[in-house]
């Protein structure tokens, strides 16, 4: 496969994951959250498709298209494992739809950077909440965690990860 041909169909899945995870939640209660402001690509589809949602997102550095930059107060610019943390101390586990972009080009460093910010992205997640990632994000069996739901049709497995949190 091209590598054209590879990002049409990561961004593809990305955004049918999006789309799923947006219908999934409805009308349900609780902020959102972008991890991986990156461009402001996947931030832009939130907001455009969850209206009058508080989208708090996450980044170590503004690189976003100028339109694409969310206001102070819905910002949390450093390293995730400072800035996550920070976040659910001041926002509780209230995010009802998490979005985790966070690759680079280092496969093995990202699935490192999934690993690590599993733990931190669940003390933010509500009950029922809809989390999906570009990277595997494993929790402990042990942990009150999530379980893997299914890709929408179309969507290769371990193209994108998507995950429900048990309801309460
Ligand atoms: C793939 S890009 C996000 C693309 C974005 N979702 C879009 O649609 O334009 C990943 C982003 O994660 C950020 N990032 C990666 N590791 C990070 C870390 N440990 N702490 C904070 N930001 C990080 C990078 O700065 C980059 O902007």
């Amino acid at each position: 496969m091209s590598r054209l041909d590879s990002f049409i169909r990561r961004l593809s899945a990305q955004r049918a994951c999006l789309d799923a995870a947006i219908a999934a939640v409805g009308a349900r209660e609780g902020f959102v959250l972008e991890i991986g402001l990156g461009n402001g690509r996947t931030y832009d589809h939130l907001r455009e498709a969850m209206l009058g949602r508080a989208i708090h997102v996450f980044d170590r550095q503004i690189n976003a298209h100028p339109d694409c930059v969310p206001d102070e107060s819905h910002l949390f610019l450093g390293d995730f494992r400072e800035t996550l943390p920070e976040a659910a101390r001041r926002l509780g586990r209230g995010a009802i739809l998490i979005h985790a972009d966070i690759g680079s080009g280092d496969a093995s460093a990202s699935r490192g950077l999934g690993r690590t910010i599993a733990p931190l992205v669940a003390a933010l997640a509500a009950p029922g909440a809809w989390i999906l990632s570009d990277q595997p994000l494993p929790l402990p069996e042990d942990a009150d965690g999530w379980r893997p739901a299914g890709l929408p049709p179309g969507v290769e497995a371990e193209r994108y990860h998507l995950y429900q949190v048990r309801e309460e």
